[in-house]
């Protein structure tokens, strides 16, 4: 039986989860191949939406920031918001059910649709 997500180990799981689907994805897969340093980028994650979870005070960085520079490099589209968020959501559901589950759902499509407004606007 599934339950909902209670510590920083199911943190983990979720985004190594959420990651093996993104890096085999057509659309958003290539944002974090070739010299792309994954387990650096893990490490964040799970500090990230551990913060965003449990209130840690873990994560200090400024996504809006980073997301505004691979957009320059790479320009991001609607379709890779869209699917980004798709997998984010199979990935929690696969996985977890309850509060927190719909709290990290929850928290993951406003930011993304925050971040889709901001970098797409011009
Ligand atoms: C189109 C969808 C997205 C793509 C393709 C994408 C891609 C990326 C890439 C390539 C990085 C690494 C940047 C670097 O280290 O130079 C990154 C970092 C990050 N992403 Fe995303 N992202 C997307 C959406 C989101 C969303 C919706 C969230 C939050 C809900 C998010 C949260 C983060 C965070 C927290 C980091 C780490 C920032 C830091 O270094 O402090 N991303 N993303």
């Amino acid at each position: 039986m599934k339950k909902d997500i209670l510590n920083k180990k199911d943190i983990e799981k979720l985004v190594n989860l959420f990651y093996d689907k993104v890096k085999k994805d057509n659309t958003i897969g290539h944002f974090f191949s070739g010299n792309f340093n994954m387990e650096k980028h893990l490490e964040i994650m799970y500090k990230f939406w551990e913060n965003i979870v449990f209130y840690t005070g873990s994560y200090n960085g400024n996504p809006m920031d980073k997301h505004f520079e691979v957009h320059a490099k790479t320009p991001l589209s609607k379709k890779d918001f869209q699917k980004w968020t798709k997998l984010f959501n199979e990935s929690v559901d696969e996985l977890y059910i309850g509060e927190k589950a719909d709290l990290i759902k929850l928290k993951a499509s406003n930011i993304a649709a925050v971040m889709q407004m901001q970098i797409l606007k011009g």
